[in-house]
């Protein structure tokens, strides 16, 4: 098989990465895909930091049966535990993308107030973070804002409506005090609520994920390990996999791959 004709690997403890795949079907459109996500463990984000790298490196190995040709791990928490590991492993035979908190846009809007950042604990307790952070906090307010039990309701495909504002409105209602400059969706999980975490802030207060430049760095990676980059015209081919083995949670996957930012 040439390589062009091998699917790309996308990876998320559940349906969150589902907001990039969608973002790379954009930029790839002739690109077949293969995701997995592992919604019968999730939330990965209140677990320790070996049980993800155990679990991210399982769920690669499933990927790697279906002969990619590049792994996206469209998980921050996943990318925070466990990608120096397997870029350590994988990255001599095939490009090794991870996804982390865009902070560097955030802080390009040069906004007043302070930049908030959604995650799960995991994520923003991590090291990968904290250098992240301390990249940036010198001339900006930036304040972690870790969201338990969010990842819960959105695998139940609860994406608006009473439950999630109620949530968002005690997590960001004391912060706006202070001014709110920008929101960053730490978790590939929150593009799936926007429009409910708009609806709690004010009008103007830019709402920033990860999953463009992610894909673009997964462009660029293809480009450089040399994998051509299809251009048949044909669309690619996407294959949902998912370790609750249940048509509701596949049914939701593509639902939401279809669905409008
Ligand atoms: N989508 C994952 C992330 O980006 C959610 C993690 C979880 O399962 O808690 O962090």
């Amino acid at each position: 098989m040439e390589s062009e004709d091998r699917p790309i690997g996308f990876f998320d403890s559940g349906i969150g990465g589902i907001s990039v795949l969608r973002e790379a079907v954009k930029v790839l459109p002739n690109e077949d895909f293969v995701y997995f996500g592992d919604s019968k463990r999730a939330p990965y984000g209140v677990r320790n930091v070996e049980q993800v790298k155990e679990l991210t490196f399982n769920a690669v190995e499933f990927l790697l049966k279906k002969n990619i040709k590049a792994l996206v791990i469209a998980c921050n928490t996943a990318t925070s535990a466990a990608i120096i590991d397997l870029r350590k492993r994988y990255s001599k035979y095939m490009p090794v993308i991870g996804i982390e908190p865009a902070l560097k846009p955030a802080v390009e809007f040069n906004r007043k107030g302070k930049i908030v950042i959604m995650a799960t604990p995991m994520t923003l307790s991590e090291k990968k973070f904290n250098n992240l952070m301390r990249k940036y906090d010198k001339n900006s307010i930036i304040k972690p804002l870790p969201c338990p039990g969010l990842v819960e309701l959105i695998e139940q495909g609860i994406i608006e409506g009473k439950k999630i504002e109620d949530y968002l409105k005690m997590k960001l209602d004391p912060l706006k005090d202070y001014g709110i400059a920008a929101v960053v969706l730490g978790c590939t999980h929150y593009p799936f609520i926007r429009k409910s975490i708009s609806k709690v802030l004010d009008d103007d207060v830019p709402i920033i994920d990860g999953s463009k430049g992610t894909v673009e760095q997964l462009k660029r990676q293809l480009i450089k390990y040399n994998i051509v980059i299809n251009n048949r015209d044909r669309v690619g081919n996407i294959k949902i996999f998912n370790s609750m083995n249940s048509q509701d949670i596949i049914g939701l996957s593509y639902k939401l791959l279809r669905a409008e930012n």
